[in-house]
This record gives C-alpha cells, sequence and structure tokens, in this order.
C-alpha cells in the first residue's frame, strides 16, 4: 500500500469523455450509459473524487448538453471539445484551463473505465510521482482493439494502437495493453502535444503518442503493470458494458453480503454504487435498488421491488412488484404488493399502502392505511385515516394541480373522487361513492351521490 499524501492544490484529475462511442451503437453518448444505474462518467468521478476534491474536469463533446444536464448540481466541471479529433486532442482542449487553474500535475482517465478504483488511483499516483509521463497497462490474454506496449529492456518506449501495430516494427505482441490512465506533468506535455499527429489509421491524435515523443526527449516515462485487473477494462460495446456490470454488481453484492444483509437469491440482486443497506435488512431477488437509496436495518424488500432514492425503515415491508422512486417509507409500513410510490410519496410510521395504490406528492400520516385501487397525488393524509378501495384524489384541473387535505381519523368510503382544492376535516365520514367538490367539516358525514331508488319490475 502506498502512502501519499493528499495531492498538492497543483494537481487534478481529467476524464476525456466526448467520444460519440460508436460502438455501443446508441444515441445516448457513452458515457452517459449506466452500470447499476449510474453513468459510467459519475463512477469515474465518484472513484476520483476522495483523491482530487472538486480538481475534476471531464472533456465532453459529442451531446455535450445532455450530458451537462445529467450531472447538473455534481461538483464536476467541464471542457467542450467540439470537434472530437481523438484523445490527443481532447487533452489539447482541456489543458489551457488546467492551466488557467494553476494545475501542474494532471491524471487523466478514459472516461469509459468505470470499474476503477480510488485504491487503484492512489497507487497509480505514488508510482508516478517525480515522472514525467506515466501509464498504468494491464496484461490480457488477448489484446484485442486494446492499445499496445512496447517495452524495451523493460522500459516503456511507446504505446501503439491496434490498428497501426505492426510485429515487423513493433516487435511480436506481448498481450501488455495500455488501461488509459495517464498520470502527465503539465509543463511536459505542453511541450510535447503539439508535435502529435494525426498519420495513423485512424486519422485521430491519439494522446498514447505522448509516450514515444517524452523518450525521445529523453523525459521520465514509466509503465506501471497493473497486473490482469478486470476493472481497469475500458467498454467500448454492449458486451464490454455488460461485463463490467455484473462485475461490479458481484463485488457490491458479496461485500453487503460480508457487512451482514440477508440476500435470498444474491445473483439476482442489483445493486448500485452509492445505495446503503444495512446489516439485518433482507432482501429477496430479483429487485433492483438504486441510486441514494437507504434500508434499514430489519426491513424487508421482497422480489421484483425496483426502488431508487428512497428510504425504508425498520420494520416496513416493501411486497413485491413494487416501484419506489424518491419515496420515504417509514418504520413499521406496509408497501404493496403492486404498489407505486413516485417522487415526494411519505409514508409515516405503520401506515400501509396497498396493492395498486399510487401516491406522488403525498403524505400518509401514522397509521394511516389505503389498502386498495387508490391514488393519493398532492396529498396530506392525516394519522389513523382510512382511505377506501377506488379513492381518487383529482389533483390536476388540465391546468394546475391542486391539494386535498384529510384530517385525522376521517374515513373515506369506497370509490370517492375527491375534486382539489378540497379539505377533509378530522373524524369526518365519507359516503362511498361520493364525488367531493366542497369541505366536509370536521365530525360531518359527506355524501354526494345519485339517490337510489328501488322501482318494481315489469
Ligand atoms: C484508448 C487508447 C488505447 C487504450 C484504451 C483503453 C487512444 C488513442 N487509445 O483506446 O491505447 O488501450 O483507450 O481503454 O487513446 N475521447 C474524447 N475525445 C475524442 C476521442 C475520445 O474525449 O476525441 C474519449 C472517449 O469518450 C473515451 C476515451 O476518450 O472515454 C477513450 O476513447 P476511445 O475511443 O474509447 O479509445 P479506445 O479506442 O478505447
Ligand atoms: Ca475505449
Amino acid at each position: 500500500m502506498s502512502h501519499v499524501s493528499a495531492p498538492a492544490a497543483t494537481s487534478c484529475a481529467l476524464i476525456l469523455a466526448a467520444g460519440k462511442g460508436t460502438r455501443m451503437h446508441s444515441k445516448k453518448p457513452k458515457v452517459l450509459h449506466t452500470i447499476l444505474g449510474e453513468p459510467l462518467l459519475g463512477h469515474v468521478a465518484e472513484a476520483l473524487r476522495p483523491l482530487f476534491g472538486d480538481a475534476l474536469w471531464a472533456v465532453i463533446g459529442h451531446e455535450a448538453e445532455m450530458v451537462c444536464a445529467a450531472f447538473a448540481g455534481r461538483p464536476l466541471r467541464f471542457v467542450e471539445q467540439t470537434e472530437q479529433l481523438g484523445t490527443g486532442h481532447a487533452l489539447m482542449v482541456a489543458l489551457p484551463e488546467l492551466k488557467r487553474a494553476g494545475m501542474k500535475k494532471v491524471l487523466v482517465v478514459n472516461g469509459d473505465t468505470p470499474l476503477i478504483t480510488t485504491d487503484t488511483l492512489r497507487d497509480f499516483m505514488f508510482y508516478a510521482e517525480g515522472a514525467d509521463v506515466s501509464v498504468a497497462t494491464l496484461t490480457l490474454p488477448n489484446p484485442g482493439a486494446y492499445g499496445r506496449i512496447v517495452r524495451r529492456g523493460g522500459e516503456l518506449k511507446a504505446i501503439v494502437e491496434a490498428k497501426d501495430f505492426d510485429p515487423a516494427v513493433h516487435g511480436e505482441p506481448t498481450g501488455e495493453i495500455n488501461a488509459g490512465i495517464y498520470m502527465l506533468d503539465v509543463a511536459a506535455v505542453e511541450r510535447l502535444l503539439p508535435r502529435i499527429g494525426n498519420e495513423n489509421k485512424s486519422g485521430e491524435y491519439y494522446i498514447t503518442d505522448l509516450v514515444g515523443l517524452a523518450v525521445a526527449e529523453g523525459m521520465t516515462v514509466r509503465g506501471l503493470s497493473c497486473g490482469s485487473d478486470p476493472n481497469l477494462l475500458g467498454i467500448n460495446n454492449p458486451a464490454e458494458l455488460a461485463r463490467s456490470e455484473e462485475l461490479r454488481r458481484r463485488a457490491i453484492v458479496e461485500e453487503r453480503l460480508a457487512a451482514g444483509v440477508v440476500m435470498h437469491g444474491p445473483e439476482l440482486i442489483r445493486m448500485g454504487p452509492f445505495v446503503a443497506v444495512e446489516p439485518g435488512a433482507e432482501l429477496f431477488g430479483p429487485c433492483e435498488l438504486y441510486g441514494h437509496t437507504r434500508i434499514a436495518s430489519g426491513a424487508i424488500i421482497e422480489s421484483h421491488c425496483v426502488i431508487s432514492d428512497s428510504e425504508v425503515e425498520a420494520g416496513a415491508v416493501v411486497h413485491s412488484f413494487s416501484h419506489l422512486d424518491h419515496a420515504s417509507v417509514g418504520q413499521d409500513c406496509l408497501v404493496g404488493p403492486y404498489a407505486r410510490l413516485r417522487p415526494g410519496a411519505v409514508m409515516e410510521r405503520d401506515s400501509h399502502v396497498g396493492n395498486f395504490v399510487e401516491m406522488k406528492k403525498a403524505r400518509l400520516g401514522e397509521g394511516a392505511k389505503a389498502n386498495h385501487l387508490t391514488y393519493l397525488g398532492d396529498a396530506e393524509i392525516g394519522p389513523r385515516s382510512n382511505i377506501g378501495a377506488g379513492t381518487i384524489t383529482c389533483n390536476y384541473d388540465g391546468v394546475n394541480k391542486h391539494k386535498t387535505v384529510i384530517g385525522e381519523h376521517a374515513f373515506i368510503g369506497s370509490n370517492t373522487a375527491l375534486v382539489a382544492p378540497v379539505t377533509v376535516g378530522a373524524e369526518a365520514l365519507i359516503g362511498a361513492g361520493s364525488v367531493i367538490t366542497r369541505d366536509v367539516p370536521e365530525k360531518h358525514l359527506g355524501v354526494a351521490r345519485g339517490k337510489q331508488t328501488n322501482l318494481r319490475r315489469r
């Protein structure tokens, strides 16, 4: 293990993320493709964050606006490469900005290497200290389309892209490839960059040419071999995305299992990198947990649930086939099966939401129940109220959204439409089948439906 002190304020990281990702066959820029719900670029940025804080830049270009929007509010600085002329060109575009910020060293990482870890990066930086150009390498049984490492007498001499590789010129391939992680001295690189050309099979400016140029200048150049660590493999096509996603999924699941989370069918559980599941929580696969979700110890998540950016407290049970997104489920609550909690759904302690109930921007008070076939949108439901089957808060008038407020211990009869804005007082009772358009005072019965007439059959 290394002992690098916190990087100097003159060190930064640059993520290369402007490419289109042609081999993904997708309109979406490659770095926005996700692994366990988080874009590739986010994985890379979060691995770098502990080392660089907010001295973190990304070069973007293809669908730059889409990338910016996806990272709005996150501490990542962007430089735009309007034409994607290659990885060397991406660095040329970013360098003036890094210099303006007073940076002397830059760790450059390909944006399509999402499984890279902070520990590996820290070790690499330790190794690279004092060099002008350092590169992390991998040794694979088949070097495929990766850039090939050329050494002489063990010393790194050049990186040659697969397309341009010629054994007659470069020697027999050794299986050692370029991982796409570089530590660069800004002043050194500034001298070399203008000499990178694009006379190669791709017609692109390659960052990898810096190695050969630096060697020719007698600069200090190092290639750190990282064995065959699969976490350092770049992603260029859907098969590689699936491979890396599965690797990461398994690593996260195994780590949580070891910490004491109970999992049934762990091979079918998908959990994002920022999900916090406390030891003693119980999960049934298949299920998916994404974003900043937190599952407390003693909570149970049954199979076929998809939960994003939500909290589930102790003693709560989320039954099968429920979807939670930006929702909060309090202690001892029951959810589903087949419940949908949309953004702003808040269930207070011991409240119940049953099958085919949807909540959006709505709060269900302590001990309140909405057990069947209900929509609660823009609503406040008081503690211990009972919302009958088929109740609908009619929150939208075609232009604006309005609020429904229900007091504590109210009873809403089945098949009631509450036309918002409307308030139902505490301990009020609404007759089944009512369309409620006016407020109902507390402890009153509100009924609004056609009177029944019984006529003798002819
Ligand atoms: C690159 C390396 C190769 C290495 C491999 C490791 C070069 C020339 N080759 O190849 O040696 O083995 O990574 O995974 O660098 N990008 C830009 N602007 C551009 C072009 C690319 O920002 O103009 C970004 C891409 O979004 C991507 C990264 O740079 O995140 C690497 O580009 P990519 O086209 O994937 O390079 P590879 O062919 O994989
Ligand atoms: Ca790549």
